[in-house]
């Protein structure tokens, strides 16, 4: 993309070419101010509480977005104000299942538009693929380190919740390290399914989840992530399980 020049050409006569010149700095003027609010506005963010009060403010339009674009949109503003959060406050943990390691979650802040769910891996824990029907997540590393996987479900696949006992194909699309402050998103309609493997020091961290039209209700899937279908294509053969993880 080219951007016009701030300056004309200097085909104009004196006096014209000055009154051009003053409407573009002040024109730039007007931009190089609007920057530093823009900043004043990202550090006014700072702290968990201010996140919670100002993040809605900021993002409560954009989560009304009914298209992947409109999510993508929506799911980088929140995680560019949920970079900047100083840092966020333990709550009550429950552990999850029967997993063992342990997989801890604890509901950290209710509200419109996001929920946010803080999460313990004790080291090597794995909580096991699922997807997230008609929502998007937010997930901020805070503590430890942990390996992150999504994927997403080739087209064909039984519906989540049929109870089918049919294999599909699922897709491997990105596979990332979460240390403290890494970021990584799931929409509606991409990167859907994820999975979380902690590294011996354990991890912590939080999600940070929009509902889009969905229940809440969700599924994990079971399959073996090491034993690719198709090694080059990321694809595995997989099952859904439904809400106990195997
Ligand atoms: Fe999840």
């Amino acid at each position: 993309m080219t951007f016009p020049p701030l300056l004309p050409a200097l085909s104009v006569t004196p006096l014209a070419a000055i009154e051009v010149e003053r409407r573009h700095l002040l024109a730039a003027s007007a931009l190089v101010l609007a920057w530093p609010r823009a900043l004043r506005r990202c550090a006014d963010v700072p702290s968990w509480e201010q996140f919670l009060v100002e993040a809605p403010k900021r993002v409560g339009e954009l989560a009304q977005g009914k298209s992947a674009a409109e999510q993508d949109a929506y799911l980088y503003t929140l995680a560019s104000l949920a970079a900047q959060i100083e840092s966020v406050p333990g709550g009550k943990l429950s552990a999850f299942a029967r997993l063992d390691p342990k997989v801890l979650f604890g509901m950290l802040h209710r509200g419109t538009p996001f929920f946010v769910v803080e999460w313990r891996l004790e080291p090597n824990a794995v909580l096991p693929a699922h997807c997230h029907p008609g929502a998007s997540v937010c997930t901020l590393a805070l503590e430890g380190a942990a390996e992150i996987r999504h994927y997403e479900v080739e087209p064909g696949a039984p519906a989540y919740d049929s109870k089918s006992e049919d294999a599909f194909t699922l897709r491997e699309t990105r596979r990332q390290r979460l240390r403290p402050g890494a970021l990584s998103t799931l929409s509606a309609t991409r990167d859907n399914v994820h999975g979380f493997r902690a590294g011996a020091e354990g991890a912590r961290g939080i999600d940070i989840t929009t509902m889009h039209g969905g229940d809440g209700s969700f599924s994990f899937v079971d399959f073996d992530p090491e034993t690719p279908l198709d090694p080059k294509l990321g694809s595995y053969e997989a099952l859904w399980i439904g809400q106990e993880p195997r």
